[in-house]
């Protein structure tokens, strides 16, 4: 269950907060692992939270360079200096701000190099009548996972996240038989990709305006392995619900 808390909230103080009570929340979830995907600057603060708690810390980004003269971006090696052991990669925010696929592959080779997850959003922008929205998904997988061999498939997990379908401004909410055919159809990728036994153990989440109502469904329902939240993994009592769910599969 990945908390992606995009570029909030404002303060350390905040952060803090919010981290203490998903911390109390995960506790009493045994069925699932919780990551919190918190903005750089919180990262090394959150790590002296974390301790006592079941939650690992993730990032949102990495820089696809090992270390140099790039102004403004982070390792994935400061990342793993500072506990984090989760990255997002290929989010559509960034995809948006014109992350292609071959940067994003570069990012997943470094990532797993330095033995960090990296969390792999794929997603269309939109969805068509045709099946051009299942091809869209498939280039994604299929280059942003060039050259990841085999053996490190196990260490990867996919995000579904219909583009259409995320943030406050979402056209409409995904439902529980889309994302079922999105995820057989990304087993069916990785399966000729790979093997049917490297698909068959790949993660696959679901994210967009996942809610406290909606969750149960996609993971008893639509089979999904967990979540990637954004909103609701603000609101501490609901994300608690989300991650409860688990429980009640
Ligand atoms: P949302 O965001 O839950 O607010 O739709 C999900 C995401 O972007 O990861």
């Amino acid at each position: 269950m990945v908390a992606n808390w995009k570029m909030n909230p404002q303060t350390l103080k905040d952060a803090e907060k919010i981290f203490t009570e998903i911390a109390k929340a995960s506790k009493q979830v045994k069925n699932a692992s919780v990551v919190v995907c918190a903005p750089f600057v919180f990262l090394s603060d959150l790590k002296k939270k974390k301790k006592g708690t079941k939650i690992s810390l993730g990032a949102q980004n990495t820089s696809s360079e090992p270390s140099g003269a790039y102004t403004g971006e982070v390792s994935v090696g400061m990342l793993a200096d500072m506990g984090v052991e989760y990255v997002i990669l290929g989010h559509s925010e960034r995809r948006a701000g014109g992350s292609p696929n071959d940067s994003i592959n570069k990012k997943v080779l470094i990532t797993l190099k330095n033995k960090l997850t990296p969390i792999l959003c794929v997603g269309e922008t939109l969805r068509s009548e045709g099946e051009s929205y299942l091809l869209f998904v498939k280039k994604q997988l299929t280059e942003c996972l060039l050259g990841v061999p085999k053996t490190q498939m196990k260490k990867i997990v996919i995000a579904y996240e219909p583009v259409w379908a995320v943030g406050k401004d979402a056209a409409r909410e995904a439902t529980v038989e889309e994302f079922t055919e999105m995820r057989i159809f990304i087993k069916k990728v990785l399966a000729d990709l790979f093997d049917a036994k490297t698909a068959h153990d790949v993660q696959v989440l679901y994210g967009g305006s996942v809610h406290p109502d909606n969750a149960w469904a996609f993971l008893a329902l639509g089979s999904a392995d967990g979540f990637l939240v954004g909103r609701d993994s603000l609101n501490p009592k609901k994300f608690a619900t989300i991650i409860t769910s688990a429980d009640k599969k």
